[in-house]
């Protein structure tokens, strides 16, 4: 996959993209990102990339030449989805991310300022992505998000490819509890389900953790899931083992 960002920082984007695992996706050549400073596509003695908004009112708003020869200069003949990162646009989540992740390109526009020209969401963007309900200073912190999220969904990034299947929110639910080596710290003891052996009890108390998760933490998860038939039965039969732990 390759992925162009479009941004007034591009320094921002050297940590997050370097390390860890989007920085051994690039190295493995899965995916490629490519920095680009909209300042570069400026004509301007003053490679002015924002203006004051017409009709007044506080703060700048992006100006659409740079950002229009930034895009048609990436893009050439080639066609992707142009994502504009803005508080104004659809929700992130687990679904449009892995959606994202089919594709084979994407520009990522990182909005800035007060706001960008209207012209550019009308005739350049294809999709507005907002990572929540809260305004950052710019779009630079959700496109490394967007980058971060589609990556994984990438085959042979992460060490286990059936993690991103079974993570938080790839069926719905959120993830049951983990436990690892100490057996016992400080007193505090890993439930004995889990020393077990037995496979499928192992999996009746993930399940049972999950759907009791979601249900204590985020209900609104619930409503949009189809619950196996099983699940129901679960619960009954293990609340007493969730209770114990
Ligand atoms: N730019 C500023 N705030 C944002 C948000 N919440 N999501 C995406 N882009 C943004």
């Amino acid at each position: 996959m390759r992925i162009d960002v479009l941004t007034l920082f591009p320094e921002m984007f050297s940590g997050p993209l370097e390390t860890s695992i989007v920085g051994r996706a690039q190295t493995a050549g899965i995916v490629g990102v490519h920095l680009w400073n909209i300042r570069d596509f400026t004509s301007d003695r003053h490679r002015q990339v924002d203006d004051y908004p017409f009709g007044g009112g506080a703060g700048m708003v992006m100006k659409p030449e740079p950002v229009f020869a930034a895009v048609r200069h990436v893009l050439g003949e080639d066609d992707a989805p142009v994502l504009l990162m803005t508080p104004q646009g659809e929700r992130l989540s687990h679904t449009l991310a892995e959606q994202l992740s089919c594709e084979r390109r994407l520009v990522i526009v990182c909005g800035h300022y007060e706001g960008v020209d209207e012209r550019i969401r009308q005739s350049l963007i294809t999709k507005e992505i907002s990572i929540g309900d809260y305004v950052l200073t710019g779009g630079e912190l959700p496109a490394m998000v967007v980058i971060d999220t589609v990556v994984r969904f990438l085959p042979g990034v992460l060490g286990e490819a059936s993690a991103v299947h079974t993570d938080s929110f790839a069926q719905g639910l959120l993830e049951y509890p983990q436990y690892t080596r100490p057996r016992d710290f400080e007193g505090l003891t890993v439930p004995e389900v889990l020393l077990s052996g037995d496979h499928q009890r192992i999996a009746d108390w993930r399940r049972c953790q999950s759907l009791r998760r979601t249900l204590e933490r985020r209900p609104d998860l619930l409503r949009e899931i189809d619950l196996k038939p099983r699940d129901a039965a679960l619960l009954a039969s293990m609340r007493d083992e969730c209770d114990q732990s």
